[in-house]
């Protein structure tokens, strides 16, 4: 006798699948492949200037103890999210006030930090290597190594963290651990340590040759560029596969995304664009410039660049 779904299952037969662990692939409770792309997490802005004033509070009740956590989460408004920025990675503000460690420690996810505020006297500690950090700099931790840091100046600094945990959350390879000493001890200085993308060189190369992508040798899963856009200077709209994260570094940027619109954003001030959201940014009043921040290399490394685009 020919059998059609519309035929009624004997009583009891799906209860008897779920106890096996199975389930009906002709009655999936929700679909598991779409014609195309369904971006989860959407388009957000976050402010320099609000995050500096309520780390700048936290430090009330926030103790010194805590200072490698004293920072802010930029976490995806979507419903549910509690974490991440876009599907594979998470930015973060931080605060670390004068005289301040944060303690050394080492994980497998790659991280990377954008220096936003810092006086002399600030710097990470990179597998015992000293690594100064000045306003700009770009300083890379690749994963599994040791760092932690330090502020020995008299100004509090302010930084905003990129890290790929959530990507390494779904590939189940989550490793931490802290450091034996609190802080480990400094080995040796390194001003120009490979891991070190000084502010001011990046400023100047960026603004001869408009985008920069740098940091690739040392971030297998992140990708890094500096773009510069002159006043008034527009890319054009793209929608793309991969997520993007844009913290600007001078000047004033322009992004245009639905559901934001067109959004002004200055020095620190960050937008996340999810994958597949139709974007541009331009240059603002007196141009400006931003650090680019994306997963573009995991997906060119697992050949899913270019399959079945629609741009
Ligand atoms: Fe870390």
């Amino acid at each position: 006798m020919a059998t059609t779904i519309d035929t009624p299952a004997p009583a009891g037969f799906f209860e008897a699948l779920e106890e096996h662990a199975f389930s009906p692939g002709w009655a999936k409770r929700e679909p598991q492949m779409w014609g195309k792309p369904r971006p989860k997490y959407r388009p957000m802005v976050w402010r320099y200037a609000d995050a500096l004033a309520a780390l700048s509070k936290s430090v009330d009740f926030v103790s010194t103890e805590f200072a490698e956590r004293r920072n802010l989460i930029l976490v995806n408004p979507v419903p549910g999210n509690i974490y991440p920025t876009c599907r594979h990675l998470v930015a973060a503000y931080q605060l670390v006030m004068p005289g301040e460690t944060a303690r050394s420690h080492r994980h497998s996810p790659n991280a990377l930090r954008l220096v936003m505020d810092a006086s002399p006297g600030i710097y990470t500690l990179v597998d015992g290597v000293r690594v100064d950090m000045a306003p700009g700099d770009v300083v890379l931790t690749p994963q599994w190594m040791w760092h932690g840091h330090a502020n020995y100046s008299d100004q509090p600094a302010f930084w905003i963290d990129f890290l790929d945990v959530p990507l390494v959350q779904n590939l189940e390879n989550m490793y931490f651990e802290h450091h034996e000493d609190t802080l480990q001890a400094v080995e040796s200085s390194d001003p120009e340590s490979p891991l070190r993308f000084h502010g001011a060189a990046l400023a100047e190369n960026v603004r001869a040759q408009g985008d920069v992508a740098f940091g690739q040798a040392q971030m297998p899963t992140i990708g890094l560029h500096a773009i510069c856009l002159a006043a008034g200077e527009r890319q054009d709209p793209v929608a793309r596969i991969d997520n993007n994260i844009y913290a600007v570094t001078a000047g004033e940027i322009t992004v245009e995304v639905a559901p934001l619109g067109t959004v002004t954003m200055t020095r620190g001030d960050v937008v996340v664009v999810p994958s597949w959201h139709p974007f541009s940014l331009a240059g603002g009043a007196g141009g400006g410039q931003v650090l680019r921040v994306t997963d573009e290399p995991v997906f060119t490394k697992l050949g899913f660049r270019d399959v079945g685009l629609e741009r």
